[in-house]
Protein backbone atom coordinates (compact mmCIF):
# COMPACT_ATOMS: atom_id res chain seq x y z
CA UNK A 1 0.00 0.00 0.00
CA UNK A 2 2.84 2.43 0.30
CA UNK A 3 2.93 2.06 -3.61
CA UNK A 4 0.10 4.46 -3.66
CA UNK A 5 2.23 7.62 -1.43
CA UNK A 6 4.92 6.57 -4.17
CA UNK A 7 3.27 6.87 -7.64
CA UNK A 8 0.81 8.57 -9.15
CA UNK A 9 -2.67 6.83 -10.01
CA UNK A 10 -1.99 5.12 -13.61
CA UNK A 11 1.41 4.16 -12.15
CA UNK A 12 -0.58 2.43 -9.07
CA UNK A 13 -3.12 1.14 -11.05
CA UNK A 14 -0.95 -0.86 -13.30
CA UNK A 15 1.30 -2.02 -10.38
CA UNK A 16 -1.62 -2.68 -8.30
CA UNK A 17 -2.84 -4.83 -11.18
CA UNK A 18 -0.15 -6.36 -11.50
CA UNK A 19 0.42 -7.41 -7.69
CA UNK A 20 -3.06 -8.54 -7.43
CA UNK A 21 -3.04 -10.76 -10.36
CA UNK A 22 0.46 -11.72 -10.04
CA UNK A 23 2.25 -11.48 -6.67
CA UNK A 24 -0.61 -12.53 -4.19
CA UNK A 25 -1.82 -16.06 -5.35
CA UNK A 26 0.63 -18.36 -5.56
CA UNK A 27 0.50 -22.53 -5.61
CA UNK A 28 2.05 -23.78 -2.89
CA UNK A 29 3.70 -27.41 -4.32
CA UNK A 30 4.81 -29.04 -1.12
CA UNK A 31 5.20 -28.16 3.30
CA UNK A 32 7.24 -28.59 5.71
CA UNK A 33 6.53 -31.28 7.27
CA UNK A 34 4.97 -33.44 4.63
CA UNK A 35 7.45 -35.89 2.55
CA UNK A 36 6.99 -34.87 -1.07
CA UNK A 37 4.89 -32.75 -3.33
CA UNK A 38 1.24 -32.06 -2.44
CA UNK A 39 -0.89 -34.67 -3.53
CA UNK A 40 -3.52 -32.01 -3.77
CA UNK A 41 -4.05 -28.17 -5.21
CA UNK A 42 -2.91 -25.77 -2.16
CA UNK A 43 -3.19 -22.34 -2.95
CA UNK A 44 -2.64 -19.08 -0.24
CA UNK A 45 -2.51 -15.44 -1.12
CA UNK A 46 -4.07 -12.10 -0.03
CA UNK A 47 -6.63 -10.09 -0.95
CA UNK A 48 -7.23 -6.16 0.03
CA UNK A 49 -10.27 -5.38 1.16
CA UNK A 50 -11.96 -2.32 2.40
CA UNK A 51 -11.07 1.40 1.93
CA UNK A 52 -8.08 1.55 -0.30
CA UNK A 53 -7.60 -2.24 0.56
CA UNK A 54 -5.78 -1.12 3.84
CA UNK A 55 -7.00 -5.26 4.89
CA UNK A 56 -5.39 -7.47 3.58
CA UNK A 57 -7.20 -10.73 4.43
CA UNK A 58 -4.82 -13.95 3.64
CA UNK A 59 -6.39 -17.54 2.50
CA UNK A 60 -5.75 -20.91 2.03
CA UNK A 61 -7.66 -22.59 -0.98
CA UNK A 62 -7.91 -26.28 -1.62
CA UNK A 63 -9.23 -27.98 -4.57
CA UNK A 64 -11.67 -30.73 -4.49
CA UNK A 65 -9.91 -33.83 -5.48
CA UNK A 66 -13.27 -35.48 -6.91
CA UNK A 67 -13.95 -33.01 -9.55
CA UNK A 68 -13.08 -29.61 -9.01
CA UNK A 69 -15.22 -27.99 -12.03
CA UNK A 70 -18.53 -29.64 -10.63
CA UNK A 71 -17.71 -29.53 -7.02
CA UNK A 72 -19.31 -27.17 -4.72
CA UNK A 73 -17.32 -24.16 -3.77
CA UNK A 74 -17.25 -23.36 0.23
CA UNK A 75 -16.16 -20.14 1.99
CA UNK A 76 -14.93 -21.42 5.51
CA UNK A 77 -14.71 -18.90 8.06
CA UNK A 78 -12.98 -20.51 11.40
CA UNK A 79 -14.90 -18.87 14.64
CA UNK A 80 -13.79 -17.19 17.82
CA UNK A 81 -13.90 -14.54 16.71
CA UNK A 82 -10.00 -14.31 15.80
CA UNK A 83 -9.38 -18.69 15.42
CA UNK A 84 -7.57 -19.17 12.65
CA UNK A 85 -8.08 -20.54 9.24
CA UNK A 86 -5.56 -23.10 9.73
CA UNK A 87 -7.37 -24.57 12.87
CA UNK A 88 -9.76 -25.60 10.55
CA UNK A 89 -7.98 -26.77 7.94
CA UNK A 90 -5.63 -28.63 10.36
CA UNK A 91 -7.67 -29.63 13.43
CA UNK A 92 -11.25 -30.02 11.53
CA UNK A 93 -11.78 -30.46 7.70
CA UNK A 94 -9.01 -29.45 5.82
CA UNK A 95 -7.01 -31.88 4.17
CA UNK A 96 -3.84 -32.80 6.21
CA UNK A 97 -3.40 -32.62 9.77
CA UNK A 98 -0.20 -33.31 12.53
CA UNK A 99 0.80 -36.80 12.80
CA UNK A 100 1.35 -37.14 16.65
CA UNK A 101 3.22 -39.81 16.92
CA UNK A 102 5.70 -38.55 14.72
CA UNK A 103 5.97 -34.94 16.12
CA UNK A 104 8.21 -33.77 18.37
CA UNK A 105 8.27 -29.66 20.05
CA UNK A 106 11.25 -29.51 17.03
CA UNK A 107 9.53 -31.34 14.02
CA UNK A 108 6.01 -31.46 14.38
CA UNK A 109 5.33 -33.68 10.91
CA UNK A 110 1.95 -33.67 9.32
CA UNK A 111 -0.07 -36.41 7.58
CA UNK A 112 -3.23 -36.74 4.94
CA UNK A 113 -6.67 -36.37 6.16
CA UNK A 114 -8.49 -39.38 4.85
CA UNK A 115 -12.10 -37.13 5.82
CA UNK A 116 -10.93 -34.34 4.25
CA UNK A 117 -13.55 -32.07 3.01
CA UNK A 118 -11.52 -31.01 0.43
CA UNK A 119 -12.08 -34.59 -1.04
CA UNK A 120 -15.28 -33.69 -2.34
CA UNK A 121 -15.62 -29.80 -2.01
CA UNK A 122 -13.57 -26.89 -3.16
CA UNK A 123 -13.04 -24.86 0.04
CA UNK A 124 -11.70 -21.27 0.61
CA UNK A 125 -9.99 -21.44 4.48
CA UNK A 126 -10.31 -18.04 5.38
CA UNK A 127 -8.23 -15.82 8.29
CA UNK A 128 -11.00 -13.37 9.21
CA UNK A 129 -11.37 -11.28 10.22
CA UNK A 130 -8.60 -8.58 10.65
CA UNK A 131 -5.88 -9.68 13.56
CA UNK A 132 -6.51 -13.29 12.57
CA UNK A 133 -4.37 -15.70 11.42
CA UNK A 134 -1.82 -14.16 9.16
CA UNK A 135 -4.27 -11.37 8.25
CA UNK A 136 -3.32 -7.79 9.03
CA UNK A 137 -4.11 -3.90 8.31
CA UNK A 138 -1.98 -1.56 6.69
CA UNK A 139 -3.11 0.94 9.69
CA UNK A 140 -4.28 0.76 13.75
CA UNK A 141 -8.34 1.92 12.32
CA UNK A 142 -8.91 -0.97 10.68
CA UNK A 143 -8.03 -3.20 13.23
CA UNK A 144 -10.86 -2.09 15.44
CA UNK A 145 -14.42 -4.08 14.10
CA UNK A 146 -17.48 -5.41 14.62
CA UNK A 147 -19.40 -8.18 13.35
CA UNK A 148 -21.20 -5.67 10.40
CA UNK A 149 -17.67 -4.91 9.37
CA UNK A 150 -15.88 -8.30 9.61
CA UNK A 151 -19.32 -9.94 7.61
CA UNK A 152 -18.70 -6.65 5.10
CA UNK A 153 -14.92 -7.99 4.55
CA UNK A 154 -15.56 -11.71 4.09
CA UNK A 155 -18.01 -10.67 1.58
CA UNK A 156 -15.67 -8.49 -0.49
CA UNK A 157 -13.59 -10.86 0.16
CA UNK A 158 -15.36 -13.40 -1.39
CA UNK A 159 -16.39 -11.03 -4.72
CA UNK A 160 -12.68 -10.31 -5.28
CA UNK A 161 -11.91 -13.62 -4.90
CA UNK A 162 -14.35 -14.90 -7.43
CA UNK A 163 -13.18 -12.38 -9.94
CA UNK A 164 -10.24 -14.09 -9.65
CA UNK A 165 -11.00 -16.94 -10.55
CA UNK A 166 -13.94 -17.22 -12.52
CA UNK A 167 -13.76 -20.93 -12.97
CA UNK A 168 -15.18 -21.31 -10.30
CA UNK A 169 -18.25 -19.13 -10.79
CA UNK A 170 -20.73 -21.52 -11.94
CA UNK A 171 -20.35 -24.01 -8.95
CA UNK A 172 -22.91 -24.23 -6.35
CA UNK A 173 -21.32 -21.70 -3.22
CA UNK A 174 -22.09 -22.61 0.17
CA UNK A 175 -21.30 -20.11 3.21
CA UNK A 176 -19.73 -22.43 6.39
CA UNK A 177 -18.66 -22.23 9.84
CA UNK A 178 -18.47 -23.36 13.21
CA UNK A 179 -18.83 -21.57 16.75
CA UNK A 180 -19.18 -17.66 16.49
CA UNK A 181 -19.29 -17.88 12.92
CA UNK A 182 -22.93 -18.78 13.60
CA UNK A 183 -23.15 -14.76 13.87
CA UNK A 184 -21.22 -14.07 10.43
CA UNK A 185 -22.33 -16.98 8.15
CA UNK A 186 -25.96 -16.63 7.74
CA UNK A 187 -25.08 -12.61 7.58
CA UNK A 188 -22.53 -13.20 4.90
CA UNK A 189 -24.90 -15.63 2.94
CA UNK A 190 -27.43 -12.58 2.91
CA UNK A 191 -25.19 -10.32 1.41
CA UNK A 192 -24.47 -12.91 -1.06
CA UNK A 193 -28.01 -13.32 -1.81
CA UNK A 194 -29.13 -9.27 -1.28
CA UNK A 195 -25.96 -8.72 -4.01
CA UNK A 196 -26.91 -11.07 -6.43
CA UNK A 197 -30.51 -9.47 -5.85
CA UNK A 198 -29.36 -5.71 -6.79
CA UNK A 199 -27.15 -7.07 -9.86
CA UNK A 200 -23.73 -7.14 -8.13
CA UNK A 201 -21.03 -8.68 -10.08
CA UNK A 202 -20.00 -11.24 -10.17
CA UNK A 203 -23.22 -12.53 -9.97
CA UNK A 204 -22.46 -16.05 -6.89
CA UNK A 205 -24.09 -19.10 -7.48
CA UNK A 206 -24.88 -19.49 -3.58
CA UNK A 207 -27.02 -22.59 -3.22
CA UNK A 208 -26.65 -22.76 0.83
CA UNK A 209 -24.84 -22.48 4.00
CA UNK A 210 -23.53 -24.85 6.48
CA UNK A 211 -23.07 -24.49 10.09
CA UNK A 212 -21.56 -26.56 13.23
CA UNK A 213 -22.32 -25.32 16.96
CA UNK A 214 -23.53 -22.09 15.88
CA UNK A 215 -23.82 -19.30 18.32
CA UNK A 216 -27.39 -18.17 17.24
CA UNK A 217 -28.75 -16.18 20.06
CA UNK A 218 -26.49 -14.92 22.82
CA UNK A 219 -28.56 -15.37 25.94
CA UNK A 220 -30.53 -18.69 24.85
CA UNK A 221 -27.51 -20.25 23.84
CA UNK A 222 -25.77 -20.27 27.12
CA UNK A 223 -28.68 -20.44 29.22
CA UNK A 224 -28.96 -24.01 27.78
CA UNK A 225 -26.07 -25.00 29.24
CA UNK A 226 -27.90 -25.30 32.39
CA UNK A 227 -30.20 -27.94 30.85
CA UNK A 228 -27.66 -29.32 28.99
CA UNK A 229 -25.61 -29.58 31.97
CA UNK A 230 -28.72 -31.85 33.60
CA UNK A 231 -29.38 -33.69 30.67
CA UNK A 232 -26.10 -35.16 30.88
CA UNK A 233 -25.92 -35.59 34.14
CA UNK A 234 -23.59 -33.59 35.76
CA UNK A 235 -26.20 -31.74 37.88
CA UNK A 236 -28.73 -32.97 39.76
CA UNK A 237 -32.76 -32.61 39.11
CA UNK A 238 -33.46 -31.29 42.40
CA UNK A 239 -30.96 -28.38 41.42
CA UNK A 240 -31.69 -27.75 38.20
CA UNK A 241 -35.52 -27.48 38.98
CA UNK A 242 -34.36 -25.05 41.69
CA UNK A 243 -32.16 -23.18 39.48
CA UNK A 244 -35.19 -23.25 36.96
CA UNK A 245 -37.59 -21.66 39.38
CA UNK A 246 -35.01 -19.39 41.22
CA UNK A 247 -33.65 -17.62 38.02
CA UNK A 248 -36.62 -18.03 36.19
CA UNK A 249 -34.21 -19.57 33.41
CA UNK A 250 -32.40 -16.68 33.17
CA UNK A 251 -28.84 -17.66 33.82
CA UNK A 252 -26.92 -14.98 32.32
CA UNK A 253 -27.57 -12.02 32.82
CA UNK A 254 -28.93 -12.91 36.66
CA UNK A 255 -29.89 -9.99 39.20
CA UNK A 256 -26.99 -10.39 42.08
CA UNK A 257 -29.54 -9.86 44.54
CA UNK A 258 -31.61 -12.86 43.49
CA UNK A 259 -29.30 -14.70 45.85
CA UNK A 260 -31.26 -17.81 45.69
CA UNK A 261 -30.27 -17.81 42.04
CA UNK A 262 -26.75 -17.01 42.71
CA UNK A 263 -26.79 -19.55 45.31
CA UNK A 264 -27.83 -21.93 42.62
CA UNK A 265 -25.59 -21.17 40.01
CA UNK A 266 -22.47 -21.15 42.16
CA UNK A 267 -23.98 -25.11 42.88
CA UNK A 268 -24.33 -25.45 39.43
CA UNK A 269 -20.86 -24.24 38.82
CA UNK A 270 -18.84 -26.64 41.65
CA UNK A 271 -20.61 -29.55 39.81
CA UNK A 272 -19.27 -28.21 36.27
CA UNK A 273 -16.02 -26.48 36.76
CA UNK A 274 -13.41 -29.46 36.30
CA UNK A 275 -15.49 -30.34 33.26
CA UNK A 276 -13.96 -29.55 29.88
CA UNK A 277 -16.41 -27.74 28.28
CA UNK A 278 -15.39 -28.53 23.97
CA UNK A 279 -16.30 -31.71 24.99
CA UNK A 280 -17.91 -32.74 28.28
CA UNK A 281 -16.47 -36.55 27.95
CA UNK A 282 -12.37 -35.38 27.62
CA UNK A 283 -9.97 -34.76 30.15
CA UNK A 284 -10.01 -31.25 31.42
CA UNK A 285 -6.88 -29.43 31.21
CA UNK A 286 -6.81 -25.55 31.29
CA UNK A 287 -7.71 -24.96 34.47
CA UNK A 288 -9.94 -21.24 35.34
CA UNK A 289 -8.18 -19.09 38.18
CA UNK A 290 -9.78 -19.84 41.78
CA UNK A 291 -11.20 -16.49 41.52
CA UNK A 292 -13.53 -16.84 38.23
CA UNK A 293 -16.99 -15.94 38.80
CA UNK A 294 -20.44 -17.74 37.66
CA UNK A 295 -20.24 -15.74 34.45
CA UNK A 296 -16.29 -16.16 33.61
CA UNK A 297 -17.13 -19.73 33.54
CA UNK A 298 -20.19 -19.40 31.08
CA UNK A 299 -17.44 -17.31 29.17
CA UNK A 300 -17.66 -18.47 25.13
CA UNK A 301 -14.38 -17.87 24.30
CA UNK A 302 -12.94 -19.95 26.92
CA UNK A 303 -12.97 -22.29 24.77
CA UNK A 304 -10.51 -21.15 22.77
CA UNK A 305 -8.26 -20.56 25.24
CA UNK A 306 -5.05 -22.61 24.58
CA UNK A 307 -2.08 -23.78 27.53
CA UNK A 308 0.88 -21.35 27.30
CA UNK A 309 3.28 -23.08 24.27
CA UNK A 310 5.65 -23.45 26.39
CA UNK A 311 4.54 -26.28 28.26
CA UNK A 312 6.28 -28.39 25.74
CA UNK A 313 4.75 -31.44 24.50
CA UNK A 314 7.95 -33.49 25.56
CA UNK A 315 7.12 -32.33 29.02
CA UNK A 316 3.12 -33.92 28.95
CA UNK A 317 4.35 -37.27 29.31
CA UNK A 318 3.74 -38.13 33.07
CA UNK A 319 0.30 -35.98 32.23
CA UNK A 320 -3.11 -37.52 30.83
CA UNK A 321 -3.74 -36.86 27.32
CA UNK A 322 -5.50 -33.31 26.83
CA UNK A 323 -6.70 -31.83 23.51
CA UNK A 324 -5.05 -28.62 24.17
CA UNK A 325 -1.78 -30.48 23.61
CA UNK A 326 -2.47 -31.37 19.90
CA UNK A 327 -2.97 -27.14 19.73
CA UNK A 328 0.72 -26.66 20.65
CA UNK A 329 1.60 -27.79 17.50
CA UNK A 330 -0.12 -25.19 15.37
CA UNK A 331 1.94 -22.57 17.10
CA UNK A 332 5.35 -24.12 16.37
CA UNK A 333 3.98 -25.21 12.40
CA UNK A 334 3.00 -21.96 12.05
CA UNK A 335 5.85 -19.98 13.46
CA UNK A 336 8.62 -21.25 11.40
CA UNK A 337 10.11 -19.69 9.14
CA UNK A 338 10.13 -22.54 6.63
CA UNK A 339 6.46 -22.58 6.82
CA UNK A 340 5.77 -19.29 6.39
CA UNK A 341 7.79 -19.02 3.29
CA UNK A 342 6.46 -22.48 1.82
CA UNK A 343 2.81 -20.02 2.48
CA UNK A 344 3.81 -17.32 1.11
CA UNK A 345 3.49 -15.09 3.81
CA UNK A 346 4.52 -11.37 3.46
CA UNK A 347 7.41 -10.54 6.12
CA UNK A 348 6.78 -8.59 8.81
CA UNK A 349 3.25 -8.52 8.26
CA UNK A 350 2.18 -9.97 11.72
CA UNK A 351 3.56 -10.08 15.00
CA UNK A 352 3.28 -13.86 15.56
CA UNK A 353 1.17 -16.07 14.96
CA UNK A 354 -1.63 -17.33 17.12
CA UNK A 355 -4.31 -20.01 16.56
CA UNK A 356 -7.12 -17.98 18.13
CA UNK A 357 -6.52 -14.67 18.93
CA UNK A 358 -7.41 -13.60 22.71
CA UNK A 359 -6.62 -9.51 21.74
CA UNK A 360 -8.73 -9.15 18.85
CA UNK A 361 -10.56 -5.52 18.75
CA UNK A 362 -13.63 -6.83 18.09
CA UNK A 363 -17.18 -5.76 18.90
CA UNK A 364 -19.58 -8.47 19.09
CA UNK A 365 -23.12 -6.21 17.94
CA UNK A 366 -25.31 -8.68 17.00
CA UNK A 367 -26.17 -11.23 19.37
CA UNK A 368 -29.47 -13.02 17.99
CA UNK A 369 -29.22 -13.78 13.97
CA UNK A 370 -32.48 -16.27 14.26
CA UNK A 371 -34.41 -13.50 11.78
CA UNK A 372 -31.23 -13.83 9.10
CA UNK A 373 -32.33 -17.60 9.29
CA UNK A 374 -35.67 -16.80 8.34
CA UNK A 375 -34.84 -14.42 5.14
CA UNK A 376 -32.55 -17.15 3.61
CA UNK A 377 -35.03 -20.18 4.36
CA UNK A 378 -37.37 -17.76 2.65
CA UNK A 379 -35.09 -16.84 0.39
CA UNK A 380 -34.80 -20.36 -0.85
CA UNK A 381 -31.08 -21.63 0.75
CA UNK A 382 -30.52 -24.41 1.77
CA UNK A 383 -29.18 -25.16 5.41
CA UNK A 384 -27.50 -27.84 7.03
CA UNK A 385 -27.06 -26.94 10.58
CA UNK A 386 -24.69 -29.94 13.12
CA UNK A 387 -24.06 -30.16 16.44
CA UNK A 388 -21.70 -32.46 18.48
CA UNK A 389 -23.99 -33.46 20.84
CA UNK A 390 -21.07 -33.41 24.01
CA UNK A 391 -20.67 -29.81 23.41
CA UNK A 392 -20.88 -27.98 26.59
CA UNK A 393 -20.00 -24.42 24.67
CA UNK A 394 -22.90 -24.38 22.69
CA UNK A 395 -25.06 -27.18 23.30
CA UNK A 396 -27.76 -29.29 20.93
CA UNK A 397 -30.66 -29.00 23.26
CA UNK A 398 -29.97 -24.64 22.46
CA UNK A 399 -29.88 -24.98 18.94
CA UNK A 400 -32.53 -27.20 18.70
CA UNK A 401 -34.59 -24.38 20.75
CA UNK A 402 -34.15 -21.51 18.33
CA UNK A 403 -35.04 -24.01 14.83
CA UNK A 404 -38.30 -24.88 17.34
CA UNK A 405 -39.22 -21.03 16.95
CA UNK A 406 -38.30 -21.18 13.04
CA UNK A 407 -41.46 -22.53 12.97
CA UNK A 408 -40.96 -25.11 10.22
CA UNK A 409 -42.74 -28.19 9.11
CA UNK A 410 -41.23 -31.37 10.28
CA UNK A 411 -40.78 -33.34 6.90
CA UNK A 412 -39.39 -35.94 8.46
CA UNK A 413 -39.12 -36.12 12.36
CA UNK A 414 -35.94 -36.51 14.68
CA UNK A 415 -33.77 -40.02 13.51
CA UNK A 416 -31.09 -41.55 13.42
CA UNK A 417 -28.41 -41.51 10.98
CA UNK A 418 -26.36 -44.11 10.11
CA UNK A 419 -21.84 -44.58 9.44
CA UNK A 420 -21.44 -48.22 8.92
CA UNK A 421 -24.20 -49.50 10.51
CA UNK A 422 -24.07 -47.61 13.31
CA UNK A 423 -25.81 -44.59 15.10
CA UNK A 424 -23.48 -41.64 14.17
CA UNK A 425 -26.25 -38.99 15.16
CA UNK A 426 -29.60 -38.24 14.98
CA UNK A 427 -31.29 -35.61 11.92
CA UNK A 428 -34.33 -33.91 11.54
CA UNK A 429 -35.47 -32.77 8.44
CA UNK A 430 -37.48 -29.74 7.98
CA UNK A 431 -38.98 -28.72 4.70
CA UNK A 432 -40.23 -25.31 4.13
CA UNK A 433 -41.09 -24.52 0.65
CA UNK A 434 -38.56 -23.66 -1.58
CA UNK A 435 -35.86 -24.91 0.83
CA UNK A 436 -34.85 -27.46 3.00
CA UNK A 437 -33.07 -27.34 6.64
CA UNK A 438 -31.69 -29.96 8.40
CA UNK A 439 -30.65 -30.32 12.10
CA UNK A 440 -28.10 -33.43 13.05
CA UNK A 441 -26.41 -34.06 16.17
CA UNK A 442 -23.25 -36.24 15.79
CA UNK A 443 -23.13 -38.40 18.37
CA UNK A 444 -20.22 -37.96 20.85
CA UNK A 445 -18.50 -34.96 18.92
CA UNK A 446 -17.47 -32.31 20.82
CA UNK A 447 -17.53 -28.20 20.18
CA UNK A 448 -16.02 -28.71 16.32
CA UNK A 449 -17.75 -32.15 15.58
CA UNK A 450 -15.18 -32.67 12.71
CA UNK A 451 -12.58 -32.95 14.94
CA UNK A 452 -14.02 -35.32 17.51
CA UNK A 453 -15.64 -37.62 14.66
CA UNK A 454 -14.25 -37.23 11.20
CA UNK A 455 -15.70 -39.83 9.55
CA UNK A 456 -18.87 -39.12 10.85
CA UNK A 457 -18.87 -35.93 10.02
CA UNK A 458 -17.21 -36.19 6.22
CA UNK A 459 -20.21 -38.95 5.86
CA UNK A 460 -22.53 -36.67 6.91
CA UNK A 461 -21.29 -33.49 4.71
CA UNK A 462 -20.90 -35.63 1.45
CA UNK A 463 -24.56 -36.51 1.35
CA UNK A 464 -25.29 -33.10 2.54
CA UNK A 465 -23.47 -31.78 -0.60
CA UNK A 466 -25.33 -34.18 -3.25
CA UNK A 467 -28.31 -33.90 -2.49
CA UNK A 468 -28.30 -37.50 -0.69
CA UNK A 469 -30.16 -38.91 2.52
CA UNK A 470 -28.54 -38.38 5.72
C1 LIG B 1 -25.04 -3.60 12.08
O1 LIG B 1 -25.89 -4.15 11.10
C2 LIG B 1 -27.23 -4.30 11.54
C3 LIG B 1 -27.98 -5.09 10.50
O2 LIG B 1 -27.76 -4.62 9.22
C4 LIG B 1 -27.80 -2.93 11.80
O3 LIG B 1 -29.14 -3.04 12.25
C5 LIG B 1 -26.96 -2.23 12.85
O4 LIG B 1 -27.41 -0.91 13.03
C6 LIG B 1 -25.49 -2.20 12.46
N1 LIG B 1 -24.73 -1.72 13.59
C7 LIG B 1 -23.72 -0.86 13.45
C8 LIG B 1 -23.02 -0.47 14.70
O5 LIG B 1 -23.36 -0.44 12.37
C1 LIG C 1 -32.63 -6.47 40.88
O1 LIG C 1 -33.60 -6.88 41.78
C2 LIG C 1 -33.97 -5.88 42.73
C3 LIG C 1 -34.90 -6.52 43.78
O2 LIG C 1 -35.91 -7.26 43.18
C4 LIG C 1 -34.64 -4.71 42.00
O3 LIG C 1 -34.96 -3.69 42.87
C5 LIG C 1 -33.63 -4.19 40.96
O4 LIG C 1 -34.23 -3.18 40.17
C6 LIG C 1 -33.14 -5.30 40.07
N1 LIG C 1 -32.07 -4.80 39.23
C7 LIG C 1 -32.08 -4.92 37.91
C8 LIG C 1 -30.90 -4.35 37.20
O5 LIG C 1 -33.01 -5.45 37.32
C1 LIG D 1 -4.64 -9.79 17.57
O1 LIG D 1 -5.47 -8.77 17.13
C2 LIG D 1 -5.01 -7.48 17.47
C3 LIG D 1 -6.10 -6.50 17.10
O2 LIG D 1 -6.75 -6.85 15.94
C4 LIG D 1 -3.71 -7.23 16.76
O3 LIG D 1 -3.24 -5.93 17.08
C5 LIG D 1 -2.70 -8.26 17.23
O4 LIG D 1 -1.50 -8.12 16.52
C6 LIG D 1 -3.25 -9.66 17.02
N1 LIG D 1 -2.39 -10.57 17.73
C7 LIG D 1 -1.79 -11.57 17.13
C8 LIG D 1 -0.91 -12.41 17.98
O5 LIG D 1 -1.94 -11.81 15.94
C1 LIG E 1 -46.38 -21.37 13.19
O1 LIG E 1 -46.98 -22.08 12.11
C2 LIG E 1 -48.35 -22.31 12.26
C3 LIG E 1 -48.83 -23.21 11.13
O2 LIG E 1 -48.29 -22.83 9.91
C4 LIG E 1 -49.09 -20.96 12.30
O3 LIG E 1 -50.47 -21.17 12.48
C5 LIG E 1 -48.52 -20.14 13.45
O4 LIG E 1 -49.11 -18.87 13.47
C6 LIG E 1 -47.02 -20.01 13.34
N1 LIG E 1 -46.48 -19.35 14.54
C7 LIG E 1 -45.56 -18.41 14.49
C8 LIG E 1 -45.12 -17.87 15.81
O5 LIG E 1 -45.10 -17.99 13.44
Amino acid sequence: MKLRALCGPPLCLLLCLLFQSGLSQTVVKSLPGLPGDLPFYLETGYIGVGELDDVQLFYYFVESERSPRDDPLVLWLTGGPGCSALSGLIYEIGPFTFNYEKSSRFRPALKLNDYSWTKMANIIFLDQPVGTGFSYANNWESYNIDDNISVAESYEFLRKWLKLHPQFLSNPLYIAGDSYSGVTVPRVALEVDKGNEVGLEPKMNLEGYVLGNPLTSYDSDLNSRVSFAHLKGLIPNELYESAKTDCNGEYINVNESNADCVDDLKAVNLCVENIRTGNILEPNCVTQSPKSTVSDRWDPTLINRDPSPLLLPTERVSRVWCREYNYLYSYIWASDKAVQDALHIREGTIEKWVRCNKTLSYTSNVLVVIDIHKELIKRGLRALIYSGDHDMVIPYVGTQAWIDTLNLTISEDWHAWFVDGQVAGYATLYSSFPSLFTFVTVKGAGHTAPEYKPKECFALISRWFDYLYI
